[in-house]
């Protein structure tokens, strides 16, 4: 009891159901197996609470031979004596007045228990590893996982698939993006447009916001399939579905400000959609939805953002582009790094692109009603001068889309003559 070896807790009136065993814990964890740990305390049935606790913490329990001991000191140091100065005073004066109850053995069993424990990677953001174990689960990278916890399936668990090195940074770019629809978009601003503009603008947000709603689906679907491992791509995923939320909530508030009903909604333009949301395979699925749909998209966003009727409209136009923009440049970022390691991947891309055109061979790939309302937004005006104008910027939009396919295919790895075939090849329903 008066080895020198034997640390003191002092507990006060502390009792085991008030906290007392987090102080236990705390000072046992800093005991070697076979350490003392000596327990004053002045809480009603210390004793025997005490001696539930060690068993069921596996350190052996003794009641103090002599409880008029008072050795000094270990309860003041560190977390174990409480954390500010009153409490240490109380500690202090209740540790004079306490008998010592009992002397505790430090076991081995909770030493034991983390014995098979694997740290799941490093938390730093090069700290991932090629294939983590579906056991590590749901726990932080960098945590140290007991071993015998559950098995998880996460179907995307191989780092390169998945992963960009960008990730991170595009996570804090997207975060730092957001933008409060309340207050970002000037709702009354003036529109003095004519009624067939109006109908115009109307449809192509009707088409806009089940296109946003498949771009919202598709990433959706894959976060909930990826290891947490790879946290950057999973918030990057996550918060790549609430800019859709957002995109979902603008486009229609806006076409609810004059009107009390959307547009049309044609199969062709679902059929274009549910080939995105029915592909199974991530790389192929970011493929088609982000390098080539929303790279399309942002042309079509920045069309809209000139030939918007009104500042309401072109402020919401501006800002949905710039979120387009980061979710092309993520999907640029992994799938060209996934190219690098696997390089059976651009004869995938290849075919994923063919088979969709297959597939959407028989219809009408871009509705006639929102080709039509580009015209008329485009123009302005009925005049057959006006609207031979709204068809040149219509043209030249679908130029500026085939160009930037061109391009991110060919920054993928694709030969000039393959992106200009694959490039023609993309749904006309722009998504
Ligand atoms: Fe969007
Ligand atoms: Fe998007």
């Amino acid at each position: 009891m008066n080895d020198a070896a034997t640390k003191v807790l002092e507990l006060g009136a502390l009792g085991l159901d008030e906290g007392a065993s987090v102080l236990l814990r705390l000072t046992l964890a800093g005991l070697a197996a076979g350490e003392r740990l000596a327990v004053r305390g002045s809480a009603p049935n210390l004793a025997v609470h005490l001696r539930a606790w060690a068993r069921a913490e596996g350190h052996d329990f003794a009641l103090a031979a002599d409880t008029s001991a008072t050795p000094r000191s270990a309860s003041t140091d560190g977390a174990a004596a409480g954390g500010n100065e009153a409490d240490r005073a109380a500690s202090q004066r209740d540790g004079d007045r306490s008998p010592c109850v009992a002397v505790l053995t430090r076991g081995t069993a909770s030493a034991a228990r983390w014995a098979g424990a694997e740290r799941a990677g490093r938390a730093a953001a090069d700290g991932t590893v090629a294939q983590p174990p579906q056991h590590w689960g749901l726990a932080a990278r960098g945590a140290a996982v007991e071993a015998g916890g559950p098995v998880f399936h996460f179907a995307l668990h191989e780092r390169d698939v998945v992963w960009s090195d960008d990730a991170g940074a595009l996570y804090r770019a997207a975060a730092a993006a957001q933008w409060d629809p309340a207050t970002a978009i000037p709702w009354q601003a003036e529109r003095t447009h004519p009624p067939f503009v109006e109908d115009a603008l109307v449809q192509v947000l009707t088409y806009l916001i089940e296109n946003e709603t498949a771009a919202l689906l598709v990433p959706a679907k894959f976060c909930s399939q990826l290891h947490p491992h790879f946290r950057e791509v999973m918030q990057l995923l996550a918060i790549q579905t609430a800019d859709e939320a957002r995109h979902i909530e603008v486009f229609t508030r806006r076409a609810l400000l004059a009107r009390e009903q959307l547009g049309l909604s044609t199969g062709g333009g679902q059929a274009s959609l549910q080939t995105l949301l029915d592909e199974p395979d991530f790389a192929l699925a970011s493929f088609l939805l982000s390098v080539l749909g929303e790279g399309s998209f942002v042309h079509l966003l920045g069309f809209l953002h000139v030939h918007a009727p009104d500042r309401c409209t072109a402020e919401i136009m501006r800002l949905a582009a710039q979120d387009e923009a980061r979710h092309v440049q993520f999907g640029m970022a992994h799938l060209r790094r996934h190219a690098q390691h696997d390089p059976t991947l651009l004869a995938r891309l290849r075919l994923a692109i063919e088979r969709r055109h297959d597939a959407l061979r028989h219809t009408a790939g871009l509705n006639a009603e929102v080709f039509d309302a580009l015209v008329v937004l485009a123009a302005g005006e009925l005049s057959p001068t006006g609207i031979a104008r709204g068809a040149r910027a219509v043209a030249e939009l679908q130029a500026q889309m085939d160009a930037g396919r061109r391009t991110r295919l060919r920054q993928l790895g694709f030969e000039a003559g393959d992106a200009v075939a694959l490039s023609a090849l993309h749904t006309r329903n722009f998504m």
